[in-house]
């Protein structure tokens, strides 16, 4: 059994079969529609979602399964003090998988030890979210044809945001990517990502604090937002919320055929006006997420068309 908790989980080369599944699946949907008959997914989300939630059970509907779960910790017993694990160990009797939310690190990690279905972690606060980073990756693919050779921004909350860090993580593993991490000093990438990822595998990176040094050296830039939840207080929150705002000025700068990529939600950082420019991915990129949890359900329970 297989759990995916960090984006380090998968190798390269399986996260390239997942790419390559979740690219069949759009070509050819009604071949996969029943292949996950008869499984059930629980998502257990003890912190808010849209997309990642609601994705993955579009996703395991659109596999021909059925879907449980909660949308809130309020709606579960841990409100009335269970634990994560015997949480877990319990849906565990009722699903075949388990996609897990929850704003304490490391607890989709501790999940994965007293479950007896493959657990994916959908998001462990300011941590990892492996799985929007194979929604990125897959939208990288489809938008520039290669997960290699290009220079990408990530700009804006790079300390609590963990599709930054995730997405840092896989991208590192790929031939002549150059990062350049877009921040205010207060929200820098953690020194680990710096020593352990880039550091140790020698691999290229600047540190700039605005994002019109460098527009015209990028091929994606990926926004993030200013994780609001993860602040210790309200008044540094506002102090940095709209540090950066990308929009059709700042854009004429950039390359014609630049990537725009957003996890979302987005709060202020995309202007809407860019939504119309054709190379905002970030509409794209959400729908691709729902592909690619199709792909890695499947791995993940062994299925095949
Ligand atoms: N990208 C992402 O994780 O969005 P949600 O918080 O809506 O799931």
């Amino acid at each position: 059994m297989k759990h995916l908790i960090d984006p380090t989980d998968l190798s390269v080369e399986e996260i390239d079969a997942i790419m390559d599944l979740a690219l069949d699946i759009i070509d050819h949907k009604d071949k996969y529609s029943e292949v996950c008959k008869g499984k059930k997914l629980a998502t257990l989300f003890f912190e808010p979602s849209t997309r990642t939630r609601l994705s993955f059970e579009a996703a395991m509907m659109e596999l021909g399964g059925n879907v449980l779960g909660f949308s809130s910790a309020d709606s579960s017993s841990a409100t009335k003090g269970e634990s994560v694990g015997d949480t877990v160990r319990v849906v565990s009797c009722y699903a075949d998988i388990i996609a897990m939310r929850h704003p304490k690190e490391g607890a989709p990690h501790f999940a994965s030890f007293v479950s007896d279905v493959p657990i994916i972690n959908a998001g462990d606060g300011g941590h990892n979210h492996p799985t929007q980073t194979l929604t990125d990756l897959l939208t990288i693919r489809r938008e520039k044809g290669r997960l290699n050779n290009f220079t990408i921004g990530l700009c804006g909350d790079l300390k609590f945001g963990r599709t930054v860090h995730s997405l840092i993580k896989a991208l590192s593993r790929y031939e002549g990517i150059r990062f350049i991490l877009i921040s205010p000093k207060e929200l820098r990438v953690p020194d680990y990502i710096i020593t352990e990822v880039f550091e140790k595998n020698t691999i290229e990176y600047k540190e700039v604090s605005t994002m019109e040094e460098v527009m015209d050296e990028l091929d994606i830039i990926y926004m993030t937002r200013v994780q609001k939840e993860r602040f210790f207080n309200e008044a540094d929150y506002v102090r940095l919320k709209d540090t950066y705002i990308l929009d059709s000025a700042k854009l004429k700068q950039a390359k014609s055929d630049l990537a725009i990529l957003h996890p979302l939600p987005r709060v202020n950082e995309i202007a809407v006006e860019v939504d119309d420019d054709p190379r905002a991915c970030y509409f794209r990129q959400a729908l691709n997420g729902k592909f690619v949890r199709m792909a890695l359900i499947m791995t993940l329970l062994g299925v095949h068309a």
